[in-house]
């Protein structure tokens, strides 16, 4: 060893031993519980009795408690909090949704999840980082619903400590016997969670019992207070032993010779001469400089924003993960995860969402539900379909590969968020288990005839001329016109009509959303097929929504989709009614028929609209025939006017 090295190995230590003392005094947790269960009052008494509250707080809190307060002429500690949410909401108060106080012990992290319409959604949101949950029960009730669905999602989360807290024990005589029910209720029903620890405590959150000062009114509960406990039990710390990963937010580069990776690091810590490798193209460098927010410095550890700068001239962009090369993270297209759904729209296999791991966002599907949960029993349960608050564990498959860790080894490498591509809306969020190995033995095959060697051949520029509209809108007669006029002029085509493929390939799927989707999304994938063989398709479905019509627009080269909108207003198509489905579905003898109890998504932006009322076939066939010979399908050379 020379001097350097325990110069180094010194330093090292000094720093490990600097980041443990940090980390060690600082615990993060979360209250949940159902309506009413006292959260707010909770909170806030903990801030109140750590005098956390200010003078000029307080004395409004007093005023308004005798306003607006529940508690009579006491000091309404719910109000506060609330007084909080709402300043939050009008976005004076900046990061109010976790709350900071400190003993002589520690300091405290509470994540407050307000709002208790999506609950699940905001605890999952707050909880992937947080050590200890603080379950609350109300003493009257006991255990509800939603207090098995949060010790469930907690445990689901990773948290490996759990508070019970009996709240409300007041309004039960301070019971004794009440406490043990529910106490045993609950520890028989967490038994298969492995908890590390789980403490009941009865309190008073109202009256300050065993919240931060032990109660007199019960003297047969020996164990500590909620305080005493928060600053006490031991958490091992997670993300500072884990593995280094950062995940590139940004590239700054303000001049030739500078080019940083910002972010934060998500995980472990980096100094500078580390070997680093970029997940996926597995490039490797060393770490030339750091530069914090007090400019550079020796090294950088989990929750610290830093730009780090390496040796060698790599192409790292956003959304690429830095990683130690010790321990690098799994790379995958697909993988095994349970999902926490969000929104009221129901989770549909085979649809496309944007799924946001770290800083990367990839097109991601569902491509299998294996099985829900049922959060009271935790039986799996087959499903279709993920509704609001569910929790199923699937299999997903992404557009393209991406670095991650199993969520139980690094909870911010192994969870993503699932996104809306219509609504932008967050629906879901994700903990990663494992890489699904199929797809990675699977390769493309090389095919030496190729699309353009086809279409050449042809003499036409494949296309597909995707057809939507209600039923009995007229979609299928004009399909058929133009693929007969096409067919005399030469062309190559086939047309997939809904009907027919409901007879063969899709004769499995029915008419719920779920089916649709993935009716859709298999024919978008014939489709692509077709094109690749060089054919003008003509696909005729309903294909009532928007996501899968863009996803088979997605799956197809540019300029290759043309959606026709077949625009027929359903009081004409129920008159016209050629099947007499509209008839059947009035009387109630068809389910989710579509336009009448199954929505339809019009088309915002189709290459052709059709207004089809008191329009011949006929004309609007021709209308379609001329569109694809002024846009150069027609001919090989792409020119206008060859062709027909
Ligand atoms: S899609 O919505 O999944 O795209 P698709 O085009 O395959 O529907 O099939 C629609 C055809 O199935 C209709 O033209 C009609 O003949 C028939 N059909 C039977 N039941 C229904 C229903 N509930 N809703 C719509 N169409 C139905």
């Amino acid at each position: 060893m020379t001097i350097t090295d325990i110069e180094n190995a010194g330093e090292t230590a000094v720093t490990d031993y600097i980041l443990a003392q940090e980390s060690k005094d600082q615990l993060r947790f979360l209250t949940c519980g159902s309506v009413d269960d006292g959260k707010s009052t909770l909170i806030g008494r903990l801030l109140y009795d750590t005098k956390l509250i200010f003078e000029d707080q307080l004395a409004a809190l007093e005023r308004d408690s005798k306003k607006h307060g529940t508690v009579g002429e006491e000091i309404d500690l719910a109000l506060l909090v609330d007084g909080l949410e709402a300043e939050r909401e009008q976005g004076i108060t900046i990061d109010v949704a976790y709350r900071f106080f400190a003993t002589e012990k520690r300091k405290f992290i509470v994540a407050d999840t307000p709002g208790h319409e999506q609950y699940t959604r905001n605890m999952a949101t707050g909880a992937s980082t947080a050590d200890l949950a603080v379950l609350l029960v109300d003493a009257r009730n006991g255990l509800m619903v939603q207090t098995r669905r949060h010790a469930f999602i907690a445990s689901l989360l990773g948290i490996r400590h759990v508070v019970l807290a009996i709240n409300k024990i007041d309004l039960v005589g301070y019971s004794q016997e009440k406490f043990e029910e529910i106490r045993k209720e609950f520890e028989t029903f967490a038994n298969g969670f492995d908890f590390e620890s789980l403490q009941a405590i009865p309190m008073s959150a109202r009256y300050g019992d065993n919240v931060t000062i032990k109660s007199d009114k019960m003297g047969w509960y020996s164990g500590p207070t909620l305080l005493e406990h928060l600053e006490t039990i031991e958490v091992g710390e997670h993300v500072l032993g884990a593995p280094f990963r950062f995940p590139v937010q940004w590239v700054n580069r303000p001049n030739l010779d500078f080019r940083g990776y910002s972010g934060t690091v998500a995980s472990g810590s980096v100094a500078v001469g580390d070997e680093l490798v970029v997940a996926g193209p597995a490039k490797i460098s060393k770490v030339k400089t750091i530069i914090g927010a007090d400019g550079e410095t020796s090294a950088a550890r989990a929750g610290e924003a830093v730009t780090i700068t390496l040796e060698d001239e790599i192409d790292i962009s956003r959304g690429d993960l830095l990683s130690s090369t010790a321990h690098r993270p799994e790379v995958a297209d697909q993988f095994a995860a349970h999902v926490i759904w969000m929104s009221d729209e129901p989770l549909l296999p085979g649809r496309p969402y944007l799924l946001k791991i770290g800083t990367r966002t990839v097109t991601a599907t569902v491509s299998e539900i294996k099985h829900k949960i049922n959060v009271n029993t935790f039986e799996h349960v087959a499903g279709k379909t993920l509704e609001l608050n569910e929790i199923a564990f699937c299999n997903f498959a992404l557009s393209s590969a991406v670095p991650f860790d199993p969520y139980e080894a690094n909870h911010t490498t192994g969870s993503f968020i699932l996104i809306d591509r219509m609504s932008n809306a967050t629906v879901g969020a994700g903990m990663i288990w494992f890489a699904l190995r199929r797809a990675s033995n699977i390769h493309w095959q090389a095919l030496d005839v190729d699309k353009s060697a086809r279409s050449e051949k042809l003499g036409q520029k494949p296309a597909v001329l995707w057809f939507t509209g209600l039923s009995g809108s007229g979609k299928s007669t004009i399909a058929s016109i133009v693929e007969k006029k096409l067919h005399i002029d030469g062309k190559h085509t086939y047309t997939l009509d809904g009907d027919n493929v409901r007879h063969g390939l899709n004769k499995d799927l029915g008419f719920t959303d779920a089916d649709r989707v993935e009716n859709i999304r298999r024919v978008g994938e014939v489709a692509k097929l077709f094109a690749d063989a060089g054919l003008i398709t003509l696909v005729s479905f309903i294909s009532p929504f928007q996501s899968e019509r863009r996803l088979a627009r997605d799956l197809l080269g540019e300029g290759e989709f043309i959606e026709v909108f077949v625009d027929t207003p359903i009081e004409e198509c129920r008159k016209r009614d050629p099947k007499g489905l509209y008839a059947k579905a009035d009387r109630g003898e068809i389910k989710n028929f579509t336009g009448i109890d199954s929505p339809y998504e019009a088309p915002e932006n189709p290459e052709i609209h059709i207004r089809n009322v008191g329009r011949e076939p006929e004309e609007v066939a021709e209308e379609i025939v001329t569109y694809l010979r002024e846009n150069g399908y027609l001919s090989s050379f792409g020119e206008n006017g060859e062709g027909i």
